[in-house]
């Protein structure tokens, strides 16, 4: 078990407008900032009342969160133990019903849903694969930020209800325009639906040298385009491509994927173990 006694209280950051969370994190779980919310904000205007969601790569549960406070039926997904961790325990400060689970991206569940909403990491790095512990699993994602996106495009299309939307939130440094071609090439229709320059937080300040290298920052500049892609499954189409080695349901009900597949039983908090909060 983790010391929860080590929980970092809520004074993150919350946007200007949206619901009021009271959201605290653990040691190294990735504290909502600027993605974060401008995805929260996308998420709120859609259909969340009764939806099945599916918020990957949740972190502090915020977008989990958001969709739960607002009536949907939220199942939540990280790889990180204490971020499952984090993220249960805020659904639970709010007192509203999720899944959290531990596992990989869409092999910690089967079923489809009217919503696939995730902010991964996204920020380009000096080694091409993605670490396996740390905080920079929050954001490196391998020397073209794509790595864990890439994943998401592939395979949200097939675990989408018909009308369901995958909402992606990333920085312009990982390639907007092909999260939009990838999940058109699933079938879905896609678009840029937020763009917004802000200043470099942190993590972009300290890889600013890498990236004008890799010519994705002019010189000086220290700004990055966050954008929110949106992108629908037609009403009664059949999805382009199926994730998960045919592990889809009707869409009748979600489950945590089986100990056979990527993510294992792992106890209390374990990979892909379902708890409810209250
Ligand atoms: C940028 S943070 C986003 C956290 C939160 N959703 C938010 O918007 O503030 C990315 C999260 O993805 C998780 N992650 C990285 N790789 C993953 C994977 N393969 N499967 C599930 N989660 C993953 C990290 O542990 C981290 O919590």
């Amino acid at each position: 078990m983790l010391d929860t006694s080590a929980i970092v209280s809520s004074s993150l950051p919350r946007p200007a407008s949206g619901p009021p969370l009271r959201l605290a994190a653990l040691p190294g779980v990735y504290a909502p900032t600027d993605d974060s919310w401008l995805l929260a904000a996308a998420l709120a205007e859609e259909e969340l009342r009764g939806a099945r969601v599916l918020d990957l790569c949740t972190g502090s549960g915020v977008l989990a969160l958001t969709a739960a406070l607002a009536g949907a039926d939220v199942t939540a997904v990280d790889v990180s133990r204490r971020a499952a961790l984090t993220a249960r325990l805020n659904l639970r400060r709010h007192r509203v019903p999720g899944r959290v689970l531990r596992g990989d991206l869409l092999d910690a569940v089967t079923g489809a849903f009217d919503v696939i909403v995730s902010n991964p990491p996204y920020v380009p790095a000096t080694r091409a694969d993605v670490p396996r512990r740390g905080e920079a699993r929050a954001w490196d994602a391998g020397t073209d930020g794509r790595v864990v996106i890439d994943r998401i495009c592939r395979a949200a299309p097939g675990r989408l209800r018909p009308g369901g939307v995958v909402l992606l939130v990333h920085s312009h440094v990982a390639g907007i325009e092909r999260t939009v071609d990838l999940l058109r090439a699933g079938g879905l229709d896609a678009e840029v639906t937020v763009r917004r320059s802000l200043a470099f937080g942190p993590v972009m300040r300290e890889r600013a040298a890498y990236l004008r290298s890799l010519g994705l920052v002019a010189p000086e500049d220290e700004h990055e385009e966050l954008a929110v892609v949106r992108a629908v499954r037609p009403a009664g189409s059949a999805p382009a491509s199926r994730a998960g080695g045919g592990r889809v349901s009707s869409g009748s009900g979600v489950t945590a994927a089986g100990s056979g597949d990527a993510a294992t039983e792992d106890g209390e908090i374990g990979m892909a173990g379902s708890v409810r909060t209250p």
